[in-house]
């Protein structure tokens, strides 16, 4: 098979590395040539995805986003290492709390933003420190969701926080697009990850069959393999002049109203 480079000597920070489109997103980018940290709160997968891809340019590093200081410690440790951070993935993220409206959890609340919201605007501040000072035309990106533009496929704690999210990915665009740096977003439909499948106690080929059933793509099962590509894309050169831009993986679900597509064509 042909070697992919796609980031041949890019140096990329991954949070939310240890598990789902996180791990996923760090198998993809080695492959594709990229130095790796790799950052979760979750040691031993962490420690177990380093050592299944046994490479010398990926390192996994502890690091709570909601914490400023394992954040800015984790991108001095980043820069120590390999002098430079070309690309940010601000992927960590939580469920967070099913409560309805009515019984609204607002610890839990307060950490699926601090999670979701807050800990990316953490990484987005401190890499993008990194990136300006060294004059580098970096690229971030961030996990957004299907729940970033419409309500009623998440929780309210989770929805809030990833139409926030959305909204500061391109409020930094805003101001980043100066400096060259580029900062988008990849908004997936329903993967099988321990996001989607522990908290309902469903079975990954339950998750993938509800998204593949509610889609309006058919002949294509969601997986993270999907979303890391796109991040992948979104990290290349392949879309230097794509900024601010969501991209949904989610096989058209956001755009199409199934209710009324099936009655919508008559087939001959
Ligand atoms: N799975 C889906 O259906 C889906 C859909 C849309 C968006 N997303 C988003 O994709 C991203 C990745 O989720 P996933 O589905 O791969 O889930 P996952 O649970 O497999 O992975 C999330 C990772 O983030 C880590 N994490 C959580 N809190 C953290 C913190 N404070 N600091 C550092 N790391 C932390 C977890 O330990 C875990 O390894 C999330 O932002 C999620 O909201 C997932």
């Amino acid at each position: 098979m042909q070697k992919q480079s796609r980031l041949e000597g890019k140096v990329a920070l991954i949070t939310g590395a240890a598990s789902g489109i996180g791990e996923e997103t760090v198998r993809l980018f080695a492959q594709n040539g990229a130095y790796i940290v790799a950052v979760d709160l979750q040691d031993d997968l962490g420690h177990q995805l380093i050592a299944s891809i046994a490479s010398d340019r990926i390192t996994y590093r502890h690091c709570d986003v909601r914490d400023e200081d394992q954040v800015q410690e984790t991108v001095n440790f980043t820069l120590e290492k390999h002098g430079r951070i070309d690309i940010l993935f601000s992927n960590a993220g939580i469920l967070g709390s099913l409560s309805g409206i009515l019984d609204l959890d607002l610890k839990d609340f307060d950490n699926t933003i601090a999670t979701n919201v807050r800990g990316v605007a953490a990484t987005m501040k401190h890499a993008a420190r990194a990136m300006v000072a060294r004059k580098t035309r970096g690229s971030i990106i961030c996990t957004t969701s299907v729940a970033a533009t419409m309500g009623g496929t998440g929780p309210h704690n989770y929805t809030t926080s990833k139409h926030a999210l959305l909204g500061l990915m391109r409020s930094a665009c805003s101001e980043l697009g100066g400096y060259g740096i580029r900062v988008n977003s990849v908004s997936p439909y329903g993967v099988a990850t321990p996001l989607s499948c522990k908290p309902f106690n469903l079975d990954p080929v339950e998750v993938e069959a509800s998204s593949s059933e509610h889609a309006n793509l058919k002949g294509v099962v969601l997986k993270a393999r999907h979303v890391a590509e796109a991040a992948l894309f979104l990290a290349s050169d392949e879309s230097a002049y794509v900024s601010g831009h969501n991209l949904v993986v989610d096989g058209g679900f956001t755009v199409v109203n199934g209710s009324f597509s099936s009655k919508a064509y008559v087939h001959v």
